[in-house]
């Protein structure tokens, strides 16, 4: 059997007393990649916030190989580095070069070796097409190139799961291309990923499996040619045709 390295049983996760995931079950293989769709606020972003331990969970477990993110006592600053996440705003120190933002947490939380660390990000920054960047200032970068500086910082953490949070959603259009290709490039290493995407397209072509969620509820799990093609629940095919009709707009346009 495949090594399971995350695993979520049963998980419920709670606003205000509402509940917002309704007993979520889920596990995610060593290498795939898992892409989770589904209509504004069904609950994506708190699926990945709850797996990366910044949401209190009320009930089930999450687990990464065998140890328990949801634990009461679970060491978190040691669990989050096993888990890397990126969000649409990439949240770089705009006082720090790209190299620095980089590195800042390999050093400082991990305690690794500068030469080594500085090392391995730049060969991170020639791979996703910022070789020359290492020493510019978030200001003097594109939205496109900063949020490949932010996957460059997240990977040098060494996770062993990354978590994407919609990390094209503030970008022009013309940068969301050089961003989904550096995950794209990213998914031939045999990266785990867990990824929130609204760009149709690029879900289909990475993802091993699509998991859709409706209401805080799985409503399906299906490998994408199927999902795209025979999703198996009305609401599914009526998603997908609100992001047909979005592809028209804009050939209108
Ligand atoms: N911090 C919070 N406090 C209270 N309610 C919240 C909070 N965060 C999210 N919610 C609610 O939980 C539900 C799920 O929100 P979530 O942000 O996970 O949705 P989403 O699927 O990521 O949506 P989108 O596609 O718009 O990003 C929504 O009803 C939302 O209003
Ligand atoms: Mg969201």
């Amino acid at each position: 059997m495949a090594e399971k390295i995350l695993r979520i049983e049963n998980l419920i996760k709670k606003y205000s007393g509402v509940t917002k995931l309704h007993d979520i079950n889920l596990s995610v293989e060593k290498g795939e990649v898992v892409v989770i769709l589904g209509p504004s606020g069904c609950g994506k972003s708190t699926l990945l916030r709850c797996i990366n331990a910044l949401e209190p969970v009320h009930g089930g477990k999450i687990f990464i190989d065998d140890d328990e993110i949801t634990a009461k006592n679970a060491p978190l600053s040691l669990l989050r580095q096993r888990i890397g996440m990126v969000f649409q705003s990439y949240d770089l120190f705009s006082h720090l070069s790209v190299l620095d933002n980089i590195i800042l947490a390999p050093l400082k939380v991990q305690k690794r070796n500068k030469k080594e660390v500085t090392e391995e990000a730049l060969k991170w920054l020639e791979r996703v097409g910022l070789g020359g960047k290492a020493h510019k200032y978030p200001r003097q970068l594109s939205g496109g190139e900063k949020q490949r500086v932010a996957i460059v910082r997240t990977l040098c953490m060494h996770p062993e799961v990354l978590l994407l949070d919609e990390i094209t959603a503030a970008l022009d259009p013309e940068m969301v291309h050089e961003v989904l290709n550096v995950v794209l490039d990213l998914s031939k290493d045999d990266t785990t990923m867990l990824i929130v995407t609204h760009e149709m397209r690029f879900a289909r072509a990475i993802a091993d499996r699509i998991v859709f969620l409706v209401e805080g509820k799985i409503e399906e799990i299906s490998p994408p040619e199927v999902f795209f093609t025979t999703p198996k629940t009305e609401r599914a095919k009526q998603f997908l045709e609100s992001f047909e009709y979005e592809d028209v707009k804009k050939e209108k346009a």
